[in-house]
């Protein structure tokens, strides 16, 4: 496996719309390799989400899991995911505050506001088709990864810009608040 490099807020690539992604192609060794250290590199940033792009590939695929991430430790788990190609439909009209960050814009929190329930339709790695619904804090976190790969930063989505925080600033004087809005998410919407 190899770590990849991660681009940094400004770098062109983050801006572009990725390509999506053929049968023919993700069934490729390439692909399928490109995969595992897409994996691997979000695991050693910690990262709740990786988008290719994010890598400098500007490829339809990302990747999820949270599994007790220190990062988050608010954040409900999510097993190992990988969307290609993916398509989010929002369900009714609810949403939520989430305070944000991404291993593409450094030592910066935000507030954004994201749909509660969506529609989540892709390919799994394997060329499966994935249909399901996801809730909640999980919700912002799709939501976000799939952002990317339009060429979208959570920075975009920041309405109140008096949010924006470094990550010590977010632990000293947000996190307490974020993480009983969390609970109530959580309690909600189930995740
Ligand atoms: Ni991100």
């Amino acid at each position: 496996m190899t770590l990849l490099k991660i681009a940094q807020v400004g770098t062109p690539v983050l801006r572009k719309v990725a390509e999506p992604v053929s049968p023919e192609a993700l069934a490729s060794a390439e692909v399928q390799t490109f995969i595992d250290d897409l994996v691997e590199t979000m695991r050693d940033a910690r990262g709740a989400g990786l988008a290719a792009n994010q890598v400098y590939q500007p490829i339809r695929i990302c990747a999820l899991e949270v599994d007790k991430n220190p990062r988050y430790p608010y954040k409900p788990d999510i097993p190992l995911t990988i969307l290609v190609n993916p398509v989010l439909t929002p369900i009714g009209e609810e949403t939520f505050e989430n305070y944000e960050g991404c291993l593409s814009v450094p030592d910066m929190r935000g507030v954004v506001r994201r749909h509660a329930r969506l529609r989540v339709q892709a390919l799994d790695r394997h060329g499966k088709t994935i249909d399901h619904e996801t809730a909640g804090v999980t919700a912002g976190t799709f939501a976000h990864e799939v952002d990317h790969l339009d060429g979208k930063l959570f920075l975009d989505r920041v309405t109140d810009t008096s949010t924006l925080c470094t990550w010590k600033a977010f632990a000293m004087h947000y996190e307490d608040a974020f993480r009983r809005n969390v609970e109530s998410v959580v309690a909600r919407y189930g995740s």
